[in-house]
């Protein structure tokens, strides 16, 4: 199917928007991207309760890597080759796929598998679908617990069935912040460091381990805000979407949008203060 949005002139009259075709609406691709990821948090779960196996690290002792992140990768690109033939898969753990489709899938199989290594209830699978480097589509799940958000680019962000409005806190003092850390050594300090000067500027800091369902959490207000530092894009395709769908503003520090070197998502009032006081205290630099 086209995508072809009508959209409302000044004076009401209509125009078709020129949005590229890329062969589905936004709405088709959250359903793909829910089927796929509900079978894929299914198989997580499974393989946890089986107990974890073939566990290896990666960038340092402390970053793992199991069997079921690997496994459920490779069942959400097998899934995604079946469903949407010729589009791409961008992947932690397989990196990407070949292909000519305008749209590619972002994908983290397992986000938050030190909490998948512990049995805890915190670890999500997250797909988001993008075009030309936007995500138009986004589903996090949790596979612990079978909640789950998603979201549409212009659609709004959604808990079930109902829509998230995020934080609307004013004040930067008051603000809970989650955050989350790197696996390099010399990164956890320079972000410790950061970390012992805000906390004495917000209300308190949270750290629960899955970056996706950080930026969930805020979606739904559960902390006012999020920052970290080294997201891949697997990390935050999925929840970036679903936060910014919920209201708050998701870029990076000093008018840059959201990168590897930092990502901040905060409700509009205290972006700005949060993001000046990250650029003061050098977030976004070091190791
Ligand atoms: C990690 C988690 C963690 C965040 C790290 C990520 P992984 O992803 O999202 O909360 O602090 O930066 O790498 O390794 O569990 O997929
Ligand atoms: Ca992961």
């Amino acid at each position: 199917m086209d995508f072809v949005r009508i959209v409302t002139g000044e004076k009401g009259d209509q125009m078709t928007d020129t949005t590229p075709d890329f062969g589905a609406q936004p709405a088709e691709l959250l359903a793909i991207a829910v089927t796929v990821a509900r079978e894929a948090a299914d198989t997580a779960r499974s393989m946890r309760a089986e107990g974890v196996s073939g566990v290896t690290t990666k960038s340092t002792d402390t970053d793992v890597v199991t069997a079921a992140d690997r496994a459920v990768e490779r069942q959400v690109v097998a899934a995604l080759g079946a469903l949407r033939p010729g589009d791409t898969v961008l992947g932690e753990e397989y990196g990407g796929t070949d292909g000519d489709g305008a749209v590619r899938w972002v994908v983290d199989p397992i986000d938050g598998t030190v909490n998948y290594l512990y049995g805890l209830p915190q670890y999500a699978v997250s797909l988001a679908a993008e075009v030309d480097g936007v995500a138009v589509a986004a589903v996090v799940r949790n596979a612990a617990t079978g909640d789950e958000w998603t979201a549409t680019l212009g659609g709004g962000a959604f808990r079930g069935k109902k829509r998230l409005s995020a934080s609307v806190q004013t004040e930067l003092g008051q603000a809970l912040v989650a955050t989350g850390f790197g696996y390099d050594a010399k990164r956890r300090a320079h972000q410790a460091e950061v970390l012992t000067r805000l906390i004495t500027r917000v209300r308190d800091i949270r750290r629960f381990g899955a970056a996706s369902l950080d930026l969930c959490l805020a979606a739904e207000g559960g902390v006012d805000a999020y920052f970290e530092k080294g997201l891949n894009p697997w990390d935050h395709a999925a929840g970036g979407l679903i936060a910014a769908e919920a209201g708050l503003l998701v870029g990076g520090l000093n008018g840059r949008p959201a990168g590897p070197d930092m990502l901040v998502a905060a409700p509009p009032a205290i972006f700005g203060p949060l993001a000046e006081l990250l650029a003061e205290f050098d977030a976004a630099g070091g190791p």
